[in-house]
């Protein structure tokens, strides 16, 4: 038999696998979503298999890179499932400045499109662990299978907490409560830079989230390690857009960036 042709008949055996198991598993997803393909569904009923979830309920988030699911686990916890599922050109170019330089990391501006939204998810997942390690208020990581990471839900029955950017939208919070967020979120930074040893590189107020009196630091895919010739740099960013935004939008007074800056590094 030729090459082809048994290239055809692996492929129409995975086909058959593939559809019999997703009519036995009809009940894994509450959601209809066209876009995942073959492998993401496979991935889902493996995370299954591992009974690291049960069933997919919703979308929370639908990014351009990634989607974020709400999903229920055997005892019926809330989950928050982060699924990669595309890789533009902007993307790539977007995590070259993180990942150049990175020792770790470095090799992966290459990799095809289906093994860089694995590599990338799981670098969030070991990022996320890194720090929820250090005690950083991060959602505890709970899974991780190719391009889908499970952890913490944040929030309630699917209903996810609110993004600091949106409370304040709301009016909220008063300016004492704002000065408790913002120095528990330099707090974090903190954390994260002397414990965790990572800068995260994209924090902003749409990466935090504010629930049951706490804050959650989130996306953290890109997140660099200290050794990383940019590190610093990205820490200044950091800093200069939490502070930007308190100061702006929120309207209380904070120190400047120097100011943290100096007490998050020589701590
Ligand atoms: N653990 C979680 N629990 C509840 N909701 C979450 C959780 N993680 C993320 N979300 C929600 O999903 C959104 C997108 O998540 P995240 O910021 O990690 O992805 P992203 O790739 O940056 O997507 P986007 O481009 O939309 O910001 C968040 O703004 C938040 O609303
Ligand atoms: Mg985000």
């Amino acid at each position: 038999m030729v090459k082809e042709d048994i290239e055809k008949r692996i492929e129409l055996k995975l086909e058959r696998r593939f559809s019999e198991e997703r009519l036995k598993d009809k009940d894994l997803f509450e959601v209809v979503e066209e876009v995942f393909d073959k492998r993401t569904v496979m991935g889902i009923m493996e995370l299954r298999r591992r009974r690291c979830l049960k069933v997919l309920k919703g979308v929370v988030s639908a990014g351009k890179e990634a989607r974020v699911y709400w999903a229920k686990g055997f005892s019926n916890e809330d989950l928050a499932v982060k699924i990669y599922l595309t890789v533009t050109a902007e993307f790539r170019k977007s995590i070259w400045k993180y990942i150049r330089g990175d020792p770790r990391y470095e090799w992966i501006g290459k990799l095809p499109r289906h093994k860089l939204m694995s590599v990338w998810a799981r670098k969030e997942f070991s990022n996320l662990k890194r720090m929820y390690e250090a005690g950083v208020s991060v959602p505890r990581p709970l899974c991780i299978y190719q391009n889908i990471l499970v952890m913490e839900f944040i929030g309630k029955e699917g209903v996810r907490a609110p993004l600091l950017k949106e409370v304040v939208e709301h009016g909220e919070p008063d300016r004492e409560l704002a000065e408790e967020i913002f120095w528990r979120i330099i707090d974090n930074v903190k954390k994260m830079y002397n414990s965790a040893k990572l800068v995260h590189g994209d924090l902003s107020e749409y990466n935090v989230m504010l629930w049951n009196s706490e804050i959650y630091i989130i996306d953290v895919s890109q997140a660099v390690r200290l050794d990383h010739p940019n590190a610093l740099d990205f820490l200044q960013r950091d800093l200069h857009n939490i502070v930007r935004f308190f100061v702006e939008d929120v309207g209380i007074e904070v120190p400047t960036v120097e100011e943290l800056f100096k007490e998050i590094v020589n701590e």
